[in-house]
Formats: C-alpha cells, structure tokens, sequence
C-alpha cells in the first residue's frame, strides 16, 4: 500500500481544510464514489448485459433516456437517500426535483444537482461518459428545502466533480482547495490519488465545439473560430480541432493539455443547450479551481443567477487565454446578446 492515497483517505485528510459541516460533506462524496463505481461497473458491461439502447422514456428537456441514463440516475439517488447528508437531489432525468425523506429527520443539509450520465448518446459506441455532480449547502433553515435552496449561484458551490468512465475510469473534484483526480484501480476496487493539484495550461492549442452548427453560431464565436483556423507560428495557429460530443470527456482533455471547449447558442439551442445547475456550474468550478475560465461568451458562469431547474446555459470554458480571446470576439461582435 506504500505511495497509495485512496479517495476515502484523502477526503478524510483534507476534511479538516472545509470549514463547517467536517464529517457531512466527506460522507457525500464517498456516497457519490462509491454510487459512480456501481454505474462505472455497469458502464463496463454495457455490450453484454441489456441495458444499451433507449430506455423508451424522455425527460422533462424531450431527450430520449438510455436504459443506462436511468440506471445511473437511480443509483446516484439512491446512494443519496441512504448517506443521510442530503435533502434534494435535483437531476437531469427527473422533472422536479427528488426529496429525499429519510433525511428530514436527519435535518440533512446538503443539496446535490446531478447529470447522472453525461453523453449518453455516445454510449452504443464505446465511447467516454461521464457523471457531472454539484453540492450545494441549504440556505434555508425551517422545515423543508424548497426550490429556492436548489437555484443558487454556482458561487455558492461547497464541492464539485465529475466522473468519466473513459479508458481509465477517474474521479476529480474539488471543493475549493484545488482540484484532485483519482483514477480507479479495478483489481482493489478503489479510486487511488493519481492527479493532485491538477492545473490547467494557461494556454492551449485545442478548440472543442460542434462545428456542425457554425451556422447558427453568435458572429464572435463565428470569428474566433476563424482566428484558429488562421496559420500564425508565434500563437500556435492554427489549433487543432477535438470534439468527442461528451462535455466529461472533451473538458477532462482540455484540462490536461490546455484548450478551450464551446457550446454557445445555436437555431435548436437558443439558450445554450448545456445546463446551468449540473453541466455548467459543477464544470466552471472545477476548471476555475485549476485555474482556467468558465464564461456564456460574457457572463461568469458562476455569477448567473439561476431561475429554472433544468435553465440552459451557452459555456465557454477552459484555458484562461483562450476563453480571454473569445470574449473579445464576444464583445466586438456579439455584444449586445450575451449568448445567452
Ligand atoms: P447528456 O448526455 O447529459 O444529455 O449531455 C450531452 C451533452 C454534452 O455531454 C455534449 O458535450 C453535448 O451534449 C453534445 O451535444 P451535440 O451532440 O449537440 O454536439
Ligand atoms: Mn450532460
Ligand atoms: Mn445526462
């Protein structure tokens, strides 16, 4: 065991750092380590067991669910339910957000937004997903949480992460001291210290975003796609272009190599199509932690104020110099609508 952190030591380690609430938050994140290793086991298996394809149903943002979406969004709320620390899980898969009875009594004072399986379209073919979750201390201290405990500004994060069930499967998260990622060893079966202090390239060369839709894109999103295309040697220009159609997966690389990931308006997505409480929020924590930058083109993501559950967002995010460069298009020529 020499050298071996695993996640449950290091959370324990470092609870001391958090400044209320020691014991509940460390007890929250080992639910969700220990829930995502249950989806991650079935995430491995989904060529054989039954549970690839639609599971028939769509959620409440008329997206078609996969048998696995619905897996994972069960196992995370009922790892949830029983660690007791919280009160509302408001998820992707679900319209309203799911109370948690067992822990009214338990005055449980946490609230997590979760994507329970991001990029699930990718999941027939092999390729990464991801889990995205954020936590949330309840602002109100009478009787039930309520929808306004829920729409709190990503500032208010106490702790963020996500999951990518890739080739290696990892967790990283933080709750405001940094960022570390741990990677799971399947033989002992626990997520072991691989990525401290991860930090994301101040710069980069990679740009992540559906080209696809460039026709309906703001006109400085447009533009700052061009100047990365343009060949320039003292800026690396022109960058390469990297889209796996999994935030988890697309972000997780920016963040170990430097680059920039963009979701911005489009015809089908007027308001972005990522959402702000469980994609945008826990990811713009994350990456502002490593040092990056998470905008809407404008807009802090952390700094929108949100009024809807499933409330979409456009995002920009990743290396501080690049996400600069698109705002500056932003600003010149997409000024007045942010795009948002
Ligand atoms: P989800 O599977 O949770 O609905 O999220 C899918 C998201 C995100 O992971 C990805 O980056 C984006 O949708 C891809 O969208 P496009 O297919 O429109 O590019
Ligand atoms: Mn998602
Ligand atoms: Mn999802």
């Amino acid at each position: 065991m020499k050298g071996i952190k695993t996640l449950g030591q290091f959370i324990i380690e470092k609870q001391a750092d958090f400044s209320y609430a020691k014991g509940e938050l460390s007890r929250l994140l080992r639910d969700i380590g220990i829930a995502s290793k249950i989806v991650n086991r079935e995430v491995n298996k989904a060529g054989l067991a039954d549970i690839l394809g639609d599971a028939g149903s769509t959620n409440i943002q008329g997206e078609g669910q996969k048998k696995l979406d619905v897996f994972a969004n069960e196992q995370f709320i009922s790892a949830l339910s029983s660690g007791g620390e919280c009160c509302i899980v408001a998820t992707e898969e679900e319209d309203d957000f799911v109370r948690i009875d067992s822990a009214v009594s338990h005055e449980a004072k946490y609230i997590v937004c979760i994507d329970p399986l991001d990029g699930s379209s990718n999941i027939d073919c092999n390729v990464a997903v991801g889990t995205i979750f954020s936590i949330l201390r309840r602002k109100s201290v009478d009787g039930l949480a309520t929808l306004a405990d829920v729409l709190q500004k990503g500032t208010e994060q106490v702790a963020a992460g996500y999951v990518i069930y890739g080739s290696s499967t990892m967790l990283v998260y933080t709750t405001g001291k940094g960022v570390n990622g741990f990677t799971l060893d399947p033989s002992i079966g626990e997520f072991c210290l691989s990525h401290p202090d991860m930090k994301i390239p101040e710069n980069g060369t990679i740009y992540s975003i559906n080209e696809g839709n460039y026709v309906h894109f703001p006109e400085g999103i447009k533009k700052y796609i061009k100047y990365a295309q343009v060949e320039d040697t003292a800026t690396k220009r022109p960058y390469t272009s990297r889209y796996i159609g999994s935030m988890v997966a697309d972000i997780h690389r920016n963040l170990i190599k430097g680059g920039i990931y963009m979701y911005p308006t489009t015809a089908a997505s007027p308001n972005g199509k990522l959402r702000l409480l469980y994609e945008c929020n826990p990811m713009a924590f994350i990456l502002e932690q490593a040092g990056g930058k998470a905008t809407d083109g404008l807009n802090r993501i952390m700094e929108i104020t949100p009024t809807e559950l499933h409330q979409r967002s456009s995002i920009i995010i990743g290396s501080t110099k690049m996400v600069e460069k698109v705002e500056e298009f932003m600003r010149e020529f997409s000024p007045v609508k942010s795009c948002n």
